[in-house]
């Protein structure tokens, strides 16, 4: 039975780190397990231009706990109005790692998203000339389409569309939760991959409203039935290059989930690590941790894989904090609902 498992340092694709005193109160969660993570731009204002990014990476630096080993990627919000010289500037310096696209509406912070592609399509095919991942949030907005079917009708209506148009441009569809997502993903060539969160790979939607309301599994996508949750699982575990991890641990203060209409996001940050262990040991793939959270990642984005690492050790049950304080109010930890016996020990 394997009780010590030694990885290189993991790295997290799809992370919301906030500002200032949220900022603060979270980035050291992060900071102890991973060592780079792509940043979300979906702050208020949203990181928009080159200029907005590079100070946002200084806020995030000046909140790091002192020796801490953690780079933050950093990456624009993509607007009808972002300008591809600035684009192709700050990816030239150094300072952007890869585009979001929200589409207006999709989810927390997204009125500034894209509405009319027309428009993003000059920024697109500056980004397939020079490599620049496009970050895709696959959802559509429209109020007529199920909120469960709102990922698949995506890659029909939009993402096949918006890739026909823009040949060679490099696409992560982010947090995905369906099984349709996962098969598109698996036959999309090697422009295409996929973050899997945290999350979807324990929860199905019964978790939101079985027995009550749960607010703090509420996110966006929402988590799907079990058979799409089974999906992403076998996608994760599978060793395919096409798959890495992308938290999209979403802290949000507790008041502002625990609302009438209550904020999309789970923070999984602290957990994050141990519940993946448990979730590969679980399907008999413990071995392909490493490629799912430590190696697809950099490969996709063209860095290094990490020289450093972690250590897991499986022991008795342990119980992680059920919330954190920050300067923004307390913050509840995804509980994954099952025993946790790995911990991170070095
Ligand atoms: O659950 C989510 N929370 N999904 C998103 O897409 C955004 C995120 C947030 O920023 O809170
Ligand atoms: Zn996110």
């Amino acid at each position: 039975m394997t009780t010590t498992l030694t990885l290189r340092r993991p790295d997290d694709w799809h992370l919301h780190l906030r500002d200032g005193a949220m900022l603060r109160g979270v980035v050291a969660h992060s900071a102890r397990d991973f060592a780079r993570a792509i940043i979300m731009p979906n702050l208020v204002p949203p990181v928009v231009t080159g200029d907005d990014a590079a100070a946002y990476r200084a806020r995030i630096a000046a909140s790091l706990p002192q020796g801490a080993d953690f780079t933050p990627l950093m990456t624009l919000y993509l607007t009808e109005g972002t300008d591809a010289d600035d684009v192709a500037r700050a990816h030239a310096a150094g300072i952007v790692r890869a585009v979001k696209l929200y589409p207006a509406g999709a989810t927390t912070n997204s009125a500034s998203g894209v509405r009319d592609f027309a428009r993003v399509q000059g920024v697109l095919e500056r980004m397939a000339d020079i490599g620049l991942p496009l970050l895709v949030h696959g959802e559509v907005t429209d109020p007529d389409i199920d909120i469960f079917d709102r990922e698949s009708v995506f890659i029909d209506r939009v993402l096949a569309p918006l890739r026909a148009r823009v040949p060679g441009l490099r696409v992560v569809m982010e947090h995905v939760t369906t099984r349709e997502a996962v098969d598109y993903v698996r036959g999309g060539g090697p422009d295409l991959a996929a973050t899997i969160t945290t999350h979807h790979l324990i929860i199905n939607r019964n978790a939101i409203l079985a027995g009550g309301i749960r607010p703090h599994y509420y996110c966006l996508p929402v988590a799907k039935r079990e058979t799409h949750r089974l999906a992403l699982v076998e996608a994760a575990t599978s060793g395919d290059p096409a798959f890495f991890l992308g938290t999209d641990s979403a802290p949000h203060a507790d008041a502002a989930k625990l609302s009438p209409c209550g904020c999309a996001g789970i923070f999984s940050a602290p957990v994050t690590m141990p519940c993946l262990a448990h979730v590969f040991e679980d399907a008999g793939a413990l071995d392909r941790l490493e490629a799912f959270a430590c190696l697809n990642g950099p490969a996709f984005y063209r860095l290094p894989p990490n020289d450093t690492t972690i250590t897991l050790e499986k022991g008795d049950p342990w119980a992680p904090p059920a919330m954190i304080e920050t300067g923004a109010g307390p913050v509840t930890v995804l509980d994954p609902g099952f025993p946790l016996r790995w911990r991170v020990t070095s």
